[in-house]
């Protein structure tokens, strides 16, 4: 098993991350996320699940070409492992295979459950039978993929004895990596540490060849502790995701292990290839496309990990940064230089900046970045890297437009209705305009978009902040709608599409554009899957699976 001081990260945001209900990205989304894994320097990007769509395929497919290859980065030896997950089934690993064998370095990811309770009810399997199913389908994935991680899904309540079996078979048949799920969140550090010791000293076969993976959910909230404590046993890959999103109370976060490594580094004495200083950015854009909220005490990426409002805090701040800071919020990307446009600034510095921030642009949308750079700028006096990362994001980072703002005029306060006059440009080029009231001018704004694209859904969630301090600010929305089924006869694949949460993101200088922005690219992402379909299998993962 390989000794090593470097902790390899494997990132699972767009698999286990954009499976769990409400993260749907689309491909375009999924792309520029897995561009910026790259550049944020992760050694896998589990791309997908191929054989869970057509869309799925396609996307992991791409990436694997546009991401996976050295083409698209300068240091080779920075090219990232691009994984496809897939059940140990054959039809499944073929998926996986045809998705990611145009990656410079494809890796296939699969995994059979091995604990009592799985085996019994979710496979209806026996233990022979499922050691049996694991040799044959490693091998067989071996024969197309060199590199092959095989899991044994919820290692966390499977028997040691049994387990160190499968992992032995899983060695003899070809496996490179074994990674050792807590799929349900429901082991403690300490019993973490001994399972992991244990797989690493009693697997027949383990060798300085083969890297011990830890990949754990947050249930109890112990999935950073209990990655770490598989580090501290010997583990020398961690699978996390940005922000921590995933199933249920979602996966262990990368930004937490990264920077407990880092700043901890006398404790562990172990390294990362993660360009720390990127990881604000990045967990915006996650949160971004996902609509998924980063909640401001999150450590490391919340709005509040570096904020000191105390007194005696700021009496300590002020006398000695490390009184109360163990990181610097630079490390992380926060607080950087912000200073960076204004009024005056010309493409050139537009461009050079972008290229900066790790946005490099055609001269079209170049064109397009810098009219919407100049209409900020004078409504605005200073454009700072967060009002380009929304704007950014605004412009380029959204579905296709099916719906397009085309005008927008509210008239509210405390002297009659709220009101809102909407005009959009339809998929028809057709440009629709329709006023509405209601409680506020967001709701009448929504009312009225709604009266126009007339398709059944639910606000779940609007949030709204401020990107940057002062009053002539940004403001950002994010937005989660779900469908619901407003027709009587629906084929059971729209039913799927219409349950599914999709996240919108908006920003403006002007908070009813922005959150108008946000609900229509959020209903944009519905229709686009309504109507062009994504025929996702149906979950037969079983319930457990995260
Ligand atoms: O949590 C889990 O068990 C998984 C496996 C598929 C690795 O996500
Ligand atoms: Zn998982």
């Amino acid at each position: 098993m390989t000794k090593i001081n470097y902790v390899k990260i494997f990132d699972t945001t767009l698999r286990d991350g954009e499976q769990s209900p409400g993260a749907t990205m689309t491909s375009a989304e999924k792309l520029e996320v897995a561009h910026n894994l790259a550049r944020l320097g992760v050694d896998i990007i589990e791309a997908g699940f191929p054989a869970a769509s057509p869309d799925d395929l396609e996307a992991v497919r791409r990436i694997a070409l546009e991401v996976g290859n050295p083409a698209s980065l300068e240091n080779e030896a920075k090219v990232p492992v691009i994984a496809g997950l897939a059940r140990a089934n054959k039809s499944d690993i073929d998926k996986a295979w045809e998705a990611v064998q145009g990656a410079k370095k494809p890796r296939i990811h699969t995994f059979l459950a091995t604990s009592p309770i799985h085996m019994k009810h979710k496979l209806k399997m026996d233990p022979e039978e499922v050691i049996q199913c694991v040799s044959e389908m490693v091998a067989y994935a071996k024969t197309l993929c060199n590199d092959v991680e095989f899991s044994p899904e919820d290692a966390g309540r499977s028997e040691p004895e049994f387990l160190y079996v499968v992992l032995g078979e899983a060695i003899k048949s070809g496996a490179t990596t074994l990674n050792i799920p807590d799929t349900v969140g429901y082991t403690t550090p300490d019993e973490f540490y001994a399972l992991i010791k244990g797989i690493i000293e009693k697997t027949p076969g383990m060798h300085a060849g083969i890297t011990v993976s830890v990949h754990c959910h947050d249930d109890l909230g112990m999935a950073t502790a209990n990655t770490l404590a598989g580090i501290r046993a010997g583990a020398r890959q961690a699978e996390v995701t940005i922000n921590g999103i995933g199933e249920r109370a979602g996966n262990t976060s990368l930004e937490e292990v990264v920077m407990a490594l880092k700043t901890r580094h006398p404790v562990f004495g172990l390294d990362t290839g993660i360009e720390t200083q990127q990881l604000s950015r990045l967990s915006k854009l996650v949160s971004n496309y996902t609509g998924i909220v980063v909640q401001p005490n999150k450590a490391i990426v919340g709005s509040n990990a570096f904020a000191h409002e105390a007194g005696i805090h700021q009496d300590g701040m002020l006398k000695h940064q490390t009184t109360y800071e163990i990181m610097r919020p630079e490390d992380v990307g926060v607080n950087q230089t912000n200073l960076v446009l204004g009024k005056h600034s010309g493409r050139h510095a537009l461009r050079n900046r972008l290229a900066e921030m790790g946005h490099s642009l055609d001269d079209v949308e170049l064109d397009k970045a810098f009219a919407r750079f100049k209409e900020l700028a004078d409504r605005k006096k200073v454009i700072t890297d967060l009002d380009l990362e929304a704007v950014i994001a605004d412009e380029f980072y959204k579905p296709r437009d099916v719906y397009l703002l085309n005008g927008l005029q509210v008239s509210c306060g405390t002297m009659g209705m709220p009101t809102a006059t909407v005009r959009l440009r339809g998929p028809d080029g057709v440009v629709h305009t329709q006023a509405s009231i209601g409680t506020g001018p967001v709701d009448a704004t929504y009312k009225a978009i709604n009266a126009i694209v007339s398709i059944p859904c639910t606000l779940l969630e609007f949030n709204i902040h401020a990107i940057t301090e002062g009053i002539d600010a940004l403001g950002e929305v994010t937005v989660r709608i779900q469908g619901t089924n407003g027709h009587t006869t629906m084929d059971a694949q729209s039913e799927v599409e219409y349950a599914r949460v999709y996240g919108g993101h908006g920003a403006d200088t002007d908070i009813i554009v922005a959150s108008a922005k946000a609900y229509i690219n959020a209903l944009n992402k519905l229709i686009i899957a309504q109507t062009e379909g994504t025929e996702k299998v149906p979950n037969d993962f079983g319930v457990m699976l995260g």
